[in-house]
C-alpha cells in the first residue's frame, strides 16, 4: 500500500476543506503517475484512520473525484483510479515534493518588445512624479460614506448585479450635467460611455476605429501609453511637431493633403508631456480640418481640472457640432488613480459600438463606484474637492518653480506650466539625466529618468517633475538632494 499519510499532507490551518485537500492531493499523484490507472485505494474507513480524519471527509473526497472521472467505484470491490485515464510515467518522489508554482510557462508567448515599457507607479518614497494628485487630499471620506450607504440602502441589488455595459444611468446623468457646467460640453447621458480610466477608453476606441495601416497623428512627443495602443492596433503612427502653441496644425494639414488620416490624438489643455496649451486659433483650425478631411479627433483631457492662469480653455468637444471629436476624461486625477472611473463623450452611435466592444473583455464598469461618484457630483463634493485641490496645486506650482530656479539655477530650463501637475524640465546638456536619476534614487528621491517620454532617443535631457503631490517640506527636501547630487 502507498504511504497515503505522507502523500496526503493535511493542513488544518488552511481555509480549504480537508476533503478538498485530500482530493487535490490524489489528483496530483494521479497526474504525476504515483498512482497509476486501476490502482486500488484503501477503503474509506482505513483511509480515514490513516489520515486522521472523519470517514465522511474521505467519502466526500472520493465522491467528488468519482464525479470528476479521476476515480471509479466498482461495486463489491472498492475504489480504483479510473482505468480511462492515460498512464503517466512516475517521477521520483523528491520531485513530487515540489509544491510551488512554475516561474516560467511551459509554452511560448509571442513577445511584443515595443509593449515592454515600464509603468510609472506611485511611490511611498519621496518623488517628483509624472504629475500625480496628492492622495492625502483625496475626498475618500465622502466617497467611502457614499459607497457604504449605497450598500446599506437596500436598493443595492440592482447595482450589484449585471447592469448596463455603457455605464450606470445615474452616473451618466450626473456626469453629463457636470461636463456641461464645468467645461461647456453640451452632452446628454446618451453621449456618455463609462470606462475604467482614460487608457481603457483610448484602447477601446482604437480597437473600434483603427484598421492596420491607418494613419494616426500624435505630437512629437506624446503620451507613450496611447502610442503603445496605436502601435498594438497596427496603425501607421506619424509624429507632428509641437511648438510654443501646441501641436503644429499646419503639419497635420500637410499630411492630410498627401494621404488619408484616420485619427489625430491630442491633449490640448496641457500637451503631454510638455504641458503646452493648444492655442485657440489652432483649436478652431483643427476642428475645421477634421471636418474637411474626415479624421477623428481623439481629445484626451487628462488634467482639465487643474489650470492656474485665467479660465481654462474649453475643450475641443465643446465646439464640435459635426461629431468629429471623441472626448476622453477620467476621475483618476481628480479623485485618485486607484478609483478607476473614466469616460468617453461622443455621439450615441459610437457609445453603442463601444458597449459591444467592451463586452468582449469587461461586462460592465464598477457600478457601485460609479454610483458613489455620481452622488458626490450631485452633492457637489467633487466640485468642492477640486476647488480646494486647484488652490493647493496652484500654490505648489509657484513654490516648486521658484525652488527649481533658486536651487538648481542654470542647470535646468523650464517654462512655468499654465496648469497640470508637473513641470517639463530640461537639464543642462552636461548632466547625464538617467545617471542623475539613478543617483538621486539611491539617496531616496525618485523621478523619471526621461526615457519614458523618449524611449527611442539616444540621449535624453528632459523629464517631468511633478509638484502637485508634494508639500513644501517635501519639495525642499527633494530639491536639496538634486542640488547636492548635481554638485551645486
Ligand atoms: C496624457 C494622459 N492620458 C491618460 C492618462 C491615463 O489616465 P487613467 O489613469 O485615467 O487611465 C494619463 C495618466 O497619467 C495621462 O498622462
Amino acid at each position: 500500500m502507498l504511504p497515503y499519510a505522507t502523500l496526503i499532507p493535511l493542513d488544518r490551518q488552511l481555509s480549504t476543506p480537508l476533503s478538498t485537500q485530500i482530493a487535490n492531493a490524489l489528483i496530483r499523484h494521479i497526474r504525476q503517475g504515483v498512482m497509476s490507472t486501476n490502482t486500488k485505494l484503501p477503503g474509506s474507513r482505513v483511509m480515514a484512520a490513516l489520515l486522521g480524519v472523519h470517514r465522511k471527509t474521505v467519502l466526500t473526497a472520493f465522491d467528488e473525484l468519482t464525479a470528476q472521472g479521476w476515480l471509479m467505484q466498482v461495486p463489491a470491490k472498492g475504489t480504483f483510479v479510473s482505468s480511462r485515464l492515460p498512464d503517466v510515467v512516475p517521477s521520483p518522489l523528491t520531485e513530487l515534493a515540489a509544491t510551488s508554482m512554475a516561474q516560467q510557462t511551459g509554452f511560448t508567448i509571442n513577445k511584443k518588445p515595443f509593449l515592454e515599457i515600464p509603468v510609472l507607479k506611485t511611490s511611498t518614497i519621496l518623488s517628483f512624479d509624472d504629475g500625480l494628485p496628492d492622495l492625502r487630499l483625496a475626498p475618500v471620506e465622502q466617497l467611502g460614506r457614499n459607497y457604504r450607504n449605497i450598500l446599506n440602502r437596500g436598493f443595492q441589488q440592482h447595482l450589484m448585479g449585471y447592469a448596463d455595459t455603457n455605464g450606470t444611468p445615474f452616473f451618466r446623468q450626473q456626469l453629463a450635467s457636470y461636463l456641461r457646467d464645468s467645461r461647456g460640453i453640451p452632452a446628454t447621458p446618451d453621449h456618455i460611455f463609462t470606462t475604467r480610466g482614460s487608457i481603457m477608453a483610448i484602447y477601446l476606441l482604437s480597437k473600434l476605429l483603427l484598421e492596420p495601416g491607418d494613419v494616426v497623428l500624435v505630437g512629437d512627443l506624446s503620451y507613450q501609453s496611447a502610442n503603445l495602443v496605436f502601435d498594438e492596433c497596427g496603425a501607421n503612427r506619424m509624429c507632428i511637431p509641437v511648438d510654443g502653441q501646441g501641436l503644429v496644425v499646419d503639419a497635420i494639414e500637410a499630411i492630410c493633403q498627401q494621404q488619408p488620416v484616420r485619427l489625430v490624438y491630442v491633449t490640448p489643455h496641457h500637451h503631454y508631456p510638455t504641458t503646452i496649451t493648444l492655442s485657440a486659433e489652432r483649436r478652431i483650425r483643427l476642428l475645421q480640418l477634421a471636418e474637411q478631411y474626415g479624421f477623428v479627433v481623439l481629445e484626451d483631457d487628462y488634467d482639465y481640472d487643474f489650470h492656474y492662469v485665467g479660465s481654462p480653455i474649453l475643450p475641443l468637444a465643446s465646439a464640435d457640432a459635426a461629431g468629429m471629436v471623441v472626448y476622453v476624461g477620467s476621475f483618476t486625477k481628480s479623485i485618485a488613480p486607484a478609483f478607476r472611473v473614466g469616460y468617453v463623450v461622443c455621439p450615441p452611435n459610437l457609445v453603442a459600438a463601444l458597449g459591444y466592444r467592451r463586452r468582449i473583455i469587461d461586462r460592465q464598469g464598477d457600478t457601485i463606484l460609479e454610483q458613489a461618484i455620481a452622488e458626490m457630483l450631485a452633492e457637489g463634493d467633487v466640485q468642492k474637492h477640486l476647488k480646494k485641490a486647484q488652490k493647493t496645486y496652484h500654490a505648489r506650482r509657484d513654490h516648486f518653480c521658484e525652488l527649481l530656479k533658486t536651487t538648481l539655477g542654470n542647470s535646468v530650463a523650464f517654462t512655468i506650466p499654465d496648469g497640470g501637475m508637473a513641470v517639463w524640465t530640461e537639464f543642462d546638456k552636461a548632466i547625464d539625466l538617467p545617471q542623475l536619476a539613478a543617483r538621486c534614487r539611491n539617496r531616496g528621491l525618485l523621478f523619471n529618468n526621461g526615457r519614458f517620454y523618449q524611449p527611442d532617443a539616444p540621449i535624453v535631457h528632459h523629464t517631468r517633475l511633478g509638484f502637485a503631490s508634494k508639500t513644501v517640506d517635501e519639495m525642499e527636501q527633494g530639491m536639496e538632494i538634486l542640488r547636492e547630487i548635481i554638485g551645486l
